[in-house]
């Protein structure tokens, strides 16, 4: 794993402005959909999301345009990674509680900004785990916070959008200029030779 860095490079998260993370991903078909790619797509998902030192990752964010997330928010703490990681393919949320929280809120596609949004307390989810058994599970605590967050991602919206009016102010003029560098950045690259996937 130390050989040779290069080549164990995680993938790029997609960064705010980038327009992949507003797209709505779409529905993993288990019966046209290669089990294989989908496997190698679900363990990139969480070889990034751990390099990045993140608590979850949605697929858009490394380009996977996918309803799939991965989320293990116990790890930072724990330092035990895989213990208490969570894959969901197809996540949808069937029941949540009248009851809002507030609670603070992080992304891995907007560094620097937290803040505050209000998201029902309690959830329940019907989606398929990595076995491609389905369950129904319900959440609350973090686990409801960050499974409501990356869901979002797969419906193209980011909590910047859903942060307490408040805070959302205060970060208005950081996000046009995230928006603006992310323009100049992607239009550079064109410039070269178009190909800036990676
Ligand atoms: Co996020």
């Amino acid at each position: 794993m130390t050989q040779d860095k290069n080549q164990n490079l995680p993938p790029q998260i997609m960064l705010y402005g980038n327009p992949a993370l507003e797209q709505i991903a779409e529905e993993v078909d288990f019966e046209s959909d290669d089990a294989e790619k989908l496997d190698g797509q679900i363990i990139e998902m969480i070889a990034t999301m751990y390099s990045y030192g993140g608590i979850g990752l949605a697929g858009p964010q490394i380009n996977i345009t996918k309803r799939i997330i991965v989320w293990d928010h116990q790890w930072v703490q724990t330092k035990k990674k895989y213990e208490n990681l969570h894959v969901m393919i197809n996540p949808e949320i069937i029941e949540e509680s009248s009851e809002d929280l507030a609670l603070y809120e992080g992304c891995l596609s907007i560094p620097e900004v937290e803040g505050s949004v209000y998201r029902p307390r309690e959830i329940k989810v019907r989606y398929v785990d990595a076995d491609f058994e389905t369950k129904e599970e319900t959440f609350s605590g973090m686990d409801a916070r960050v499974i409501q967050h990356e869901i979002d991602h797969l419906n193209g919206t980011l909590f910047v959008n859903k942060m307490t009016k408040f805070e959302r102010d205060a970060i208005i003029p950081f996000l046009v200029a995230l928006r603006q560098a992310y323009r100049k950045y992607s239009e550079g690259e064109n410039d070269n030779d178009g190909s800036s996937t990676s």
